[in-house]
């Protein structure tokens, strides 16, 4: 079948990648895709992945049997639904079931109505009431943006002063628009971070390989958040024991929960967990595949991926025996120097032929062309990633892709891994 990715990130990269093994896969398509993404598909540009029908549209025109949903923002405007409706199938919850990333109050009101353990919290649209709350909870505490913001709409403060700044921002400047007209205060949960991603139908959810994300910029988890500078599967943290209870406890009663909303859950459910003495709590779900998750994940997978997402759509991925590499897998993320603030574009990048014949795998996130250059074109540029039968040979073989890879102002985390290590 004729297949269509949405998206242009080092998350679309990689699905493109594997997608392109399928046996199912004739013809490859991706809207708008990315230089990386284009050695593999026919990238399409000039139709907006927020504009449905004009996704539709090339998607009757060229016969296309399966859409897959990279980012956020084309689930929460409903082109799954809009797909379906059109008799298009399409990997991705619809618009209903997105609200779980959408909207940090439907998740957290859903987890708090059926005891999913995550922080404590309180819902707020008015400054003052939020204010005085923050002075008599005390910090650390955490400020989130109701809607999405583009993975910044959280604030982890240290001071009261912070938390105050953070409502202000986010309440009354509207830094994320109307994502911030409601916010969400909650507890500050204490622990070591870890991302389990899961294939759902609705009714059977299978959690992928668990995975750890570095958010922070800066060696040492220091500095701002990004969009994530690097990660790692299989994350050591979640032991067998407590994987198990991130299934019982999390995300079995999810997927059953949004059934009880009448809500059918399919496609990818991402849990972003805290695990607090051994406990694992539920910090964020996603409605997608995380990026740079995905990275390491996918590399792992041994099944045919469009059988699995198949069999989401159809709902019988009971029938689905998806299995799992023991080797393991990092991903060195290569940022423009400034980056998540000002940087510059436009940088020469050379080497990523040298690193592909080291064995690593590179997957584009913020490239472009100019003549027959390649040259940065994001704050997120590449991703190097490794493979190999223990975390530790995984880590060095990157990091030999890293050193023939150059660009002016280059910026990457020395330490990818290092809790596994
Ligand atoms: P989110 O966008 O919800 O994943 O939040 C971004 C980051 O903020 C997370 O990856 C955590 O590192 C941190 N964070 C969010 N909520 C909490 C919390 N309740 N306690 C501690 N850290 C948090
Ligand atoms: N790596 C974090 C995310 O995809 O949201």
């Amino acid at each position: 079948m004729n297949i269509l990715i949405i998206g242009s990130g080092g998350r679309e990269h990689t699905l493109a990648w594997k997608i392109s093994q399928s046996s199912k896969c004739e013809k490859l398509y991706a809207i708008p895709g990315n230089l990386g993404i284009a050695e593999v598909a026919e990238c399409i540009e000039g139709i907006s992945i927020n504009d449905n029908s004009a996704v539709i549209d090339f998607a009757k025109s060229h016969e296309i049997g399966l859409v897959v949903i990279g980012p956020e923002a084309p689930l929460v405007n409903g082109l799954v639904d809009d797909l379906t409706a059109a008799g298009i199938k399409a990997f991705g919850p619809t618009k209903a079931a997105a609200q779980i990333e959408g909207s940090k109050i439907f998740a957290k009101n859903l987890m708090k109505k059926y005891n999913i353990p995550t922080a404590t919290y309180e819902i707020f649209d008015d400054v003052n009431k939020a204010c005085r709350y923050i002075k008599a909870a005390g910090t650390p505490i955490v400020v989130k943006a109701d809607g999405l913001a583009a993975g910044k709409g959280v604030i982890v403060a240290q001071t009261v002063d912070e938390a105050i700044n953070a409502v202000f921002e986010v309440m009354e400047q509207k830094s994320f628009g109307e994502a911030g007209s409601r916010i969400v205060i909650e507890e500050f949960m204490d622990g070591e971070e870890a991302s389990v991603l899961a294939f759902t139908d609705g009714k059977t959810i299978i959690p992928m390989v668990p995975s750890q994300d570095h958010k922070r910029v800066n060696d040492g988890d220091k500095g701002l958040n990004t969009g994530g500078m690097g990660a790692y599967a299989p994350a050591p943290i979640m032991t067998e024991e407590i994987l198990k209870k991130a299934e019982d406890k999390i995300l079995k009663p999810t997927i059953a929960a949004m059934s009880k909303e009448g809500i059918n859950y399919k496609g990818c459910l991402y849990a972003g967990l805290m695990i607090v003495n051994g406990e694992p709590k539920v910090v964020e779900f996603n409605a997608r595949f995380g990026d740079p998750e995905t990275q390491v994940v996918l590399p792992l997978l041994e099944n045919d991926l469009v059988d699995i997402m198949l069999a989401c759509i159809e709902e019988n991925l009971d029938t689905q025996k998806i299995e799992w590499s023991s080797d393991s897998a990092v991903c060195i993320v290569l940022a423009s120097g400034g980056y998540p603030q000002n940087y510059k574009k436009g940088f020469e990048i050379d080497g990523i032929n040298k690193a592909k014949a080291l064995g690593n795998l590179i997957f584009h996130a913020g490239t472009a062309k100019a003549g027959n250059k390649i040259v940065t074109n994001g704050g997120r540029v590449l991703g190097v990633v490794a493979r190999a039968d223990n975390i530790k040979s995984a880590v060095d073989k990157a990091y030999k892709g890293v050193e023939v890879i150059h660009f002016d102002n280059m910026h990457f985390r020395k330490d990818i891994a290092y809790r596994a290590l």
